[in-house]
């Protein structure tokens, strides 16, 4: 898999790296990237998407003329038949027949190889901008899933993805249905050109027509679906969050809330359908119109003897044939710029650049001895203050400190910058030495495991679960390492034992339970540098002490961050460091610290009384 944002490829063309680097996939990724120039106008920066795509779209194109023109040939034949066999008897009826049914054929056969081409091409062209967008957002950093409402922001993907699919791949076809019209108009020429004239009178106003509807449809359909997400927005708050609602009671005002965007949308429906009522019959009458003067005019030179029978017949059939061209070529222009905003809106994401990326040169870390050092490190999320002012720390190679400090202290903000979620803004963190900036993204995550308070589980079986940082992993693997973080005993209760499937998120296991599988997650992975951010605060007291032991294992052979607050676990630690006001105030034995700083003391009381 190559992606366009490693250091290397965004200075110079892309080299086939990955951030994380090594990870070989059997995804083939979108066909095409869009142009990163911003300053080109939309649709050329969405054509290289397109153009991966020329051959099938090119003969979806010529296909779809090439059964045009056999359609248009068919009325011109028809007016000849019936002069020819019926009024002048001098040609043969069946041969005639027998020519229609052929072209008619050619029609229809090549009509459906196109159409063939057309949907293949553009859920194509959809297939590589959803591919383009998600593992764009894949890429991109922490800090900007801080910023945007991620959920939204997918939602709405979606919908833009299909309007810039149908306008890029749709438009061009009714371009050429509308072109057909001037073949079209050159038969009737032939046929008669007064005639002609006054026939196509009516295409223009059916253009119009078709603009005067979107125009007045278009409001309200933005509306519509404004109201529709607003719909899925509630319903996607009430399903996620049914735990809040249902232990606040809630569910009456959640209901009410539900109800009232229901009316909103189908108040924005029943508009909608009455401005269509109130349309639709001049559009689909206009057509008559021009069939009516067709049938005076022509009917004046029928009469006249300056054309035969089977013109009339003609002509009907070039209009009802190029009635749905012209209407939708007015729905164009609207497609287009509903499109043009989707196409902002998908730009707007894939021109955001992850903040982290790998140096030029970023090398792999090998032989992890685990020593972590923090130099004089200044950090502030955005352009927020700073949370750290200047921490430094040392952590030895093999050794459990523990990181002690008040809630919203810069604790698991020391985690993250340990594996490189966000950079620092001064000073430095070094793994063995090495600053992290200078490590490849995936060593580096692979050589640091972190075990979070609010464990995300995905809704596979624990067995995957486990093995989510090692998928190889044999079955013996994953039960070693649930049993060394004591989980083995509740999961072989379950139903399915290893085999049960977790519901959403995790949410049919307890906290402490899921505290364990993520805790077996990353002991699968073995990581040498090990951060446990809250790990088991979730976990009773009499299953920490439990686990006392199996933990105790877990951080024997390798360099391990414990933060946390219950004394028991800060016990683990050979060390604690006290930070405070973005620096380290302290650091020693947890009994040192008791009896020099009384902060710590403080700090114990607070967080510990708050746990509870
Ligand atoms: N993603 C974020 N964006 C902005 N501010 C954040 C973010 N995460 C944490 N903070 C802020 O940084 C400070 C430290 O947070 P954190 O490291 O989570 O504290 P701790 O783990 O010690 O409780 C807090 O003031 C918090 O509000
Ligand atoms: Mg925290």
């Amino acid at each position: 898999m190559s992606s366009p944002y490693s250091a290397a490829s965004v200075t110079a063309a892309s080299q086939g790296s990955n951030p994380y680097g090594g990870i070989t996939s059997k995804y083939p990724g979108p066909r095409a990237q869009i142009s990163r120039d911003q300053s080109l106008v939309w649709w050329r920066r969405i054509l290289p998407v397109i153009t991966a795509h020329r051959i099938s779209f090119f003969v979806a194109i010529a296909l779809s003329f090439v059964s045009l023109v056999f359609q248009t040939m068919i009325p011109k034949m028809l007016n000849s038949s019936i002069d020819e066999a019926l009024v002048h008897h001098t040609a043969s009826l069946h041969s005639n027949v027998l020519k229609v049914i052929a072209i008619g054929l050619l029609a229809g056969i090549t009509g459906i190889v196109s159409r063939r081409y057309v949907f293949s091409t553009a859920y194509n062209v959809e297939a590589d901008l959803r591919s383009l967008i998600y593992e764009h957002l894949t890429w991109l950093s922490f800090s900007f899933y801080d910023r945007v409402q991620s959920g939204q922001l997918i939602s709405r993907a979606n919908s833009d993805i299909r309007s810039v699919q149908m306008y890029s791949t749709f438009a061009p076809l009714i371009v050429v249905q509308c072109s057909i019209g001037i073949v079209a108009f050159g038969f009737m020429l032939s046929i008669n050109a007064p005639l002609a004239f006054i026939a196509m009178i009516v295409m223009p106003l059916l253009y119009f027509v078709g603009i005067r509807m979107r125009e007045v449809m278009f409001p309200i359909s933005w509306i519509t679906q404004a109201r529709l997400a607003d719909v899925a927005t509630i319903v996607d708050e009430n399903i996620n969050g049914v735990r809040v609602i249902k232990s606040f009671a809630q569910e009456e005002a959640e209901i009410n809330r539900l109800a009232d965007a229901a009316e909103k949308v189908a108040w924005a429906y029943i508009k909608d359908a009455k401005i269509r009522g109130q349309w639709s019959p001049w559009v689909q009458n206009l057509p008559q119109l021009g069939l009516a003067m067709v049938l005076l005019f022509g009917g004046w030179m029928v009469l006249d003897g300056h054309i035969g029978i089977g013109a009339i017949l003609a002509f009907n059939a070039y209009l009802l044939m190029l009635q749905a061209p012209f209407m939708m070529l007015g729905q164009l222009v609207m497609m287009g710029q509903r499109a043009k905003a989707s196409a902002e809106r998908i730009f707007e994401i894939l021109d955001e650049n992850p903040e982290i990326i790998e140096r030029n040169g970023a090398f792999d870390l090998t032989n992890n001895q685990g020593a972590v050092e923090f130099n004089h490190v200044r950090f502030g999320y955005g352009d927020g203050p700073d949370i750290l002012t200047d921490f430094t720390a040392t952590i030895n190679p093999g050794e459990t400190v523990a990181l002690v400090g008040v809630t919203g202290s810069g604790k698991s903000t020391l985690a993250r910058l340990l594996t490189r979620f966000y950079d620092v803004r001064d000073g430095s963190v070094t793994l063995d030495g090495h600053d992290v900036r200078d490590l490849t993204l995936f060593s580096l995550r692979k050589n640091v495991g972190v075990v979070l308070d609010e464990p995300f589980l995905f809704s596979v079986s624990i067995a995957e679960n486990i093995a989510y940082g090692l998928p190889n992993a044999g079955r013996d693997e994953i039960i070693a390492a649930a049993k060394a973080a004591n989980a083995d005993e509740f999961i072989v209760k379950m139903a399915d034992g290893y085999d049960t499937v977790v519901g959403e998120r995790g949410y049919t296991l307890s906290g402490g339970q899921r505290q364990r599988i993520a805790i077996a997650r990353t002991l699968l992975v073995n990581p040498p540098v090990l951060v446990l951010d809250d790990a088991t605060s979730a976990i009773d007291v009499h299953v920490e002490a439990e686990i006392y032991s199996a933990l105790n294992r877990l951080l024997a052979n390798r360099t391990t961050l414990v933060i946390a607050h219950r004394i028991s676990t800060i016990a683990l630690a050979t060390r604690v460091i006290l930070l405070d006001q973005g620096r380290v105030v302290a650091t020693g034995t947890h009994n040192e610290l008791l009896a020099s700083t009384p902060l710590y003391s403080q700090v114990l009381a607070q967080t510990t009384s708050e746990a509870q």
